[in-house]
C-alpha cells in the first residue's frame, strides 16, 4: 500500500511540518508501505518527490525542500496525487492543512487520509469555535472574549471597555486560526493591547483576548475513533516569559516532563476533560489536548491540536513512547485508524 506524505505547507509553520516529515520517514515501516512524497511550498506550489521504497538518506529527503527547485520533484496540480489504494497522511499544521481544508480537498478525491476530519480539524484550528464547544460541555477554560477585526475597527473604545470589564491584566491576543504561538502577544496594559491586537490582525480577522493567568502547561494526547484512548499529561518546562514559536522549534529552549508532577487527582482530570474534549468535537485519529493548570490545581483546557508536531522529540509522540507505543507502531495505528 501507498502512503502520500503531505508536508511544508503554506502556513507560518512550513517549518515544523518539514521536521515532523522528517521523522515520520524515518520510522515508516517499508517492508509493508511506499511512500509518495508531495511537498508543498511556502508559496503552494505542490512538488510531487520520488517514490520512496526504503528509508531516504536525510540528503535525499532535504532535496525536496529546497523553493521551486527541488531535485527530483516535479510541479502537480494538487488534484494529481489521487491514486488507489493509498492513504494521505497531511502531516501540515497550522490554516491550510489542519483547519479542515486539507481534510475537505481529500473528501473530494475521495481518498482515506490519517487525523481528524473536515469539521473537527476546522472547529480545532480555530480557537473561538473550540472555546464555544468546551463551553457547551462545561469543561474549564480561562475567562476569554472574542473580538472581530470589523468591530474593532468600528469601536475600539468599546472593545476596551468590553475587555477590560469581563478579563484582567495581562491578557493573551490571540489569532482565531493558527498555531504555533504565531501572532500571539500578552499584553499588560491598553496600549499593548491596542499593539497585540494590531499584531493579530495580520494573521486573522478572528480574534480572541484572553485573561493571563500564571500557570503550568500539561498535555495529554489521544489516540483513536470510536474507542479513544489517552495517555498520562507531561509538562511543558519552560524558561521563557510564555511558550512562543522560537521557544519551541528555534531556541528549542525547552524540556518535557514525562509524565508530569501533578497530583493523581489533575492526572484523572486531565484525562477525562481530553477525551471528553475529543468526542465533543468529533475527534478521529489524534489530537493533543493542551492544558493550563494554576498552583491552586485549577485545570483549564486551552486547545485542542488534531495534527500535533510530529518529530520524535515531540510531545505526542513521546507520550505515547512512554506510554509503550513506540513511534512507528503509532504511526502503524494512525494508517489503521485512518482506514477504517
Ligand atoms: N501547532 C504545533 C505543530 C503543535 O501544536 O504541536
Ligand atoms: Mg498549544
Amino acid at each position: 500500500m501507498k502512503i502520500t506524505l503531505l508536508y511544508g505547507g503554506k502556513s507560518a509553520e512550513h517549518d515544523v511540518s518539514i521536521l515532523s516529515a522528517f521523522s515520520v520517514l524515518q520510522a515508516i515501516y517499508y517492508d509493508y508501505y511506499q511512500v509518495q512524497l508531495v511537498f508543498i511550498s511556502k508559496t503552494g506550489q505542490w512538488l510531487k518527490g520520488p517514490l520512496l521504497t526504503e528509508q531516504p538518506s536525510v540528503i535525499e529527503q532535504l532535496h525536496l525542500t529546497v523553493e521551486g527547485e527541488a531535485a527530483n520533484a516535479t510541479a502537480i496540480a494538487p488534484g494529481d496525487i489521487k491514486e488507489e489504494d493509498t492513504i494521505v497522511f497531511p502531516l501540515l499544521h497550522g490554516p491550510n492543512g489542519e483547519d479542515g481544508t486539507i481534510q475537505g480537498f481529500l473528501e473530494v478525491l475521495d481518498m482515506p487520509y490519517i487525523g481528524a476530519g473536515v469539521v473537527t480539524s476546522a472547529c480545532g484550528m480555530d480557537k473561538i469555535m473550540t472555546k464555544y464547544i468546551l463551553q457547551a460541555a462545561g469543561i474549564p477554560q480561562v475567562p476569554y472574549m472574542p473580538v472581530l477585526e470589523h468591530q474593532w475597527k468600528e469601536n475600539p473604545k468599546q472593545v476596551f471597555e468590553q475587555c477590560e470589564g469581563s478579563l484582567l491584566y495581562p491578557m493573551f491576543v490571540k489569532p482565531a486560526n493558527m498555531g504555533s504561538s504565531v501572532g500571539i502577544s500578552k499584553a499588560e496594559n491598553r496600549l499593548e493591547l491596542q499593539a497585540a491586537l494590531a499584531e493579530a490582525y495580520k494573521y486573522d480577522s478572528r480574534v480572541v483576548i484572553e485573561q493571563g493567568i500564571e500557570a503550568r502547561e500539561i498535555e495529554v494526547a489521544v489516540l483513536g475513533n470510536e474507542d479513544v484512548r489517552t495517555t498520562a499529561a507531561g509538562e511543558i518546562v519552560k524558561d521563557v516569559a510564555f511558550y512562543d514559536y522560537n521557544s519551541k522549534y528555534i531556541d528549542n529552549n525547552i524540556e518535557m516532563q514525562i509524565p508530569a508532577q501533578v497530583s493523581d487527582e489533575v492526572q484523572q482530570k486531565a484525562q477525562e476533560y481530553a477525551k471528553k474534549a475529543y468526542i465533543m468535537l468529533g475527534g478521529s485519529g489524534l489530537s493533543r489536548c493542551d492544558f493550563f493548570l494554576t498552583s491552586k490545581n485549577e485545570l483549564f483546557l486551552n486547545e485542542l491540536n488534531t495534527m500535533p508536531g510530529f518529530t520524535q522529540f515531540s510531545m505526542y509522540p513521546s507520550l505515547w513512547e512512554k506510554t509503550g507505543l513506540k513511534y512507528g507502531d503509532l504511526i502503524e495505528e494512525l494508517i489503521q485508524l485512518g482506514l477504517n
